[in-house]
């Protein structure tokens, strides 16, 4: 019995002990904040776990890990580049909209090649380690994935926005055109006929652009920067587990494959009403167009609420004295605080996040990227409205601090929002932790796989079933017309001659 229960005992300690102390790296080469932010609680998460974390990032970590578990290979020339970027007035007046936004990542792999030929991740590369696992954020950038089979590690890929045409077809997770708005579309909820078409013209053109120039040319960088490299569609397909940062107390609800996990927001741990303004951390508000920042001065001063603006200049021409200038706010604890009436937003997901977290209605003014779906998103669940940024002005933006302020719907949807994010069985960072350490102990996880990864697009989509349906009615109708023809004129003949 004692015997037993010992076996038993020593069993699981095997089984259960592996995934204890494992060697991570995390690929989060993007120079966004708010990439790096979720990305590093994440990683950091881990680290704090016990297990042994690298991440290559643009940025480096205030606070890290003390215990040697936490090594940072930092890429601060991406940094750099990005901030000059944002820097510039223009980003403003010439807004790409979304797919064609979409489109231009698409066709771009400079940043991946930045990566891979840094001398510092060169280094790595040919540094002789291993890692259990390797984690890649999910972002324009598919030739990092050979990263996990150069390292003998399982992939585990990290999506910031809600499912999408890039990551889908990698693990089969279902999304049809028909009820699947692509994140880059900015529809939300149902979508109307014209919706649904440009919405299937865009997964079929994003699908053709992948699978012929786009994963050719990350595959060209896999093999010039690994020495004995695979083969893109090698590891492509190959991810033991997805993360996902979206949850159904904002995005709606989605099917997903048994791989595919959504742990929204591992930031979880951490009289007179206020009006707060920010436009997020890569856009600078000083860049605003003269008029546009003149409607918003004039349309805050009216106001009795004081307002709190993200900016990032020590003085504001034409500052009204019951707005309050900063750099820098703790968002969270500002969204915390009950006196904060409104939240005027650029939509991101990190911004729309917290303030579902803290139940505080918005006025959303998205620029670009996934901005427009999620402001469509808050406004369809009620907790919001949209205002373009060409329509802004000091009358749209007064009537809609009006409505929002003053209609107590907004609050009730948001607060109703709050209570589901914050209802669930575990914590988003002990859920994503205990998946990771799930494919650690079940060598991979294979068997959460969906079996048909092997389908193409066109064939995923029935394309080649319905060509083959329409050509088969074509020709079936063809054939009939000819019998017919042939059939009648001689019935005509025979007619004719008994005439
Ligand atoms: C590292 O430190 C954290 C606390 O910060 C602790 O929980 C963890 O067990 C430590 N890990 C190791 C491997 O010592
Ligand atoms: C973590 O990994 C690094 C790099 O391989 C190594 O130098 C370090 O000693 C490891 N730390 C622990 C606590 O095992
Ligand atoms: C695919 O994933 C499995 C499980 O992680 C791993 O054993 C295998 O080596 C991977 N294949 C490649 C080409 O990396």
């Amino acid at each position: 019995m004692f015997a037993s229960k010992m076996i038993v005992l020593l069993l699981s300690l095997l089984c259960f002990g592996a995934a204890e102390g494992a060697k991570i790296l995390g690929v989060f080469p993007i120079a966004s904040p708010s990439h790096y932010i979720l990305g590093s609680a994440l990683l950091k998460g881990l680290a704090e776990a016990g297990h042994n974390v690298t991440m290559i990032s643009p940025y480096s970590q205030k606070a890290p890990p003390k215990n040697g578990t936490w090594r940072e290979i930092v890429l601060e020339e991406l940094a750099e580049e990005m901030k000059k970027r944002f820097e510039n007035p223009n980003l403003f007046q010439k807004r790409p909209s979304g797919p064609l936004f979409f489109f231009f990542f698409l066709n771009n792999n400079r940043n991946a090649e930045q990566v891979l030929a840094h001398p510092k991740v060169q280094n790595l590369i040919h540094s002789g380690e291993k890692f259990d696992v390797v984690i890649v954020l999910q972002f324009f950038n598919d030739a990092m994935k050979a990263f996990a089979s150069h390292f003998g590690g399982h992939l585990v890929l990290f999506s910031n926005t809600a499912p999408n045409s890039m990551l889908n077809p990698l693990v089969g997770n279902p999304s049809l055109p028909s009820h699947s708005p692509e994140v880059m579309m900015g529809y939300a909820g149902r979508m109307t006929f014209y919706q649904r078409l440009l919405n299937s013209i865009f997964k079929f053109a994003t699908a053709l652009n992948l699978n012929t120039l786009f994963y050719y040319r990350q595959n060209k960088l896999i093999q010039k920067y690994f020495p004995n490299p695979v083969d893109i569609a090698d590891v492509l397909y190959n991810a033991s587990l997805v993360l996902v940062n979206s949850h159904v107390s904002f995005s709606d609800a989605e099917p997903t494959v048994p791989c595919m996990m959504i742990c929204k927001n591992f930031l979880d741990d951490a009289k007179e009403g206020v009006i707060y303004f920010s436009l997020g951390s890569n856009l600078k508000s000083k860049n605003l167009p003269e008029e546009k920042r003149d409607a918003l001065l004039k349309a805050f001063h009216k106001r009795k609420e004081k307002v709190l603006w993200k900016w990032e200049e020590d003085v504001m021409p034409g500052q009204p004295s019951n707005v309050k200038l900063g750099k820098w706010f703790p968002q969270q604890e500002i969204l915390a605080h009950p006196n904060v009436k409104v939240f005027i937003t650029h939509g991101g997901m990190l911004s729309t996040t917290e303030t579902v977290h803290h139940g505080v209605p918005i006025i959303a003014i998205p620029i670009f990227a996934d901005q427009a779906m999620n402001a469509r998103t808050a406004e369809e669940a009620g907790i919001g409205v949209v205002l373009p940024f060409d329509d802004l002005s000091e009358e749209t933006l007064s009537s809609l601090l009006e409505e929002v302020i003053n209609n107590p719907k907004y609050r009730e949807n948001v607060k109703q929002r709050s209570t589901i994010m914050q209802d669930r069985q575990v914590k988003p960072m002990d859920k994503a932790i205990y998946w990771i350490e799930y494919v650690i102990r079940h060598n991979g996880a294979l068997h959460l796989r969906v079996p048909y990864l092997h389908l193409t697009w066109y064939q995923y989509y029935l394309l080649d079933v319905f060509g083959f349906i329409l050509l088969f009615a074509l020709t079936a109708f063809v054939i009939t017309k000819v019998i017919c023809t042939h059939l009648c004129s001689r019935t005509r003949t025979r007619k004719e001659k008994t005439n």
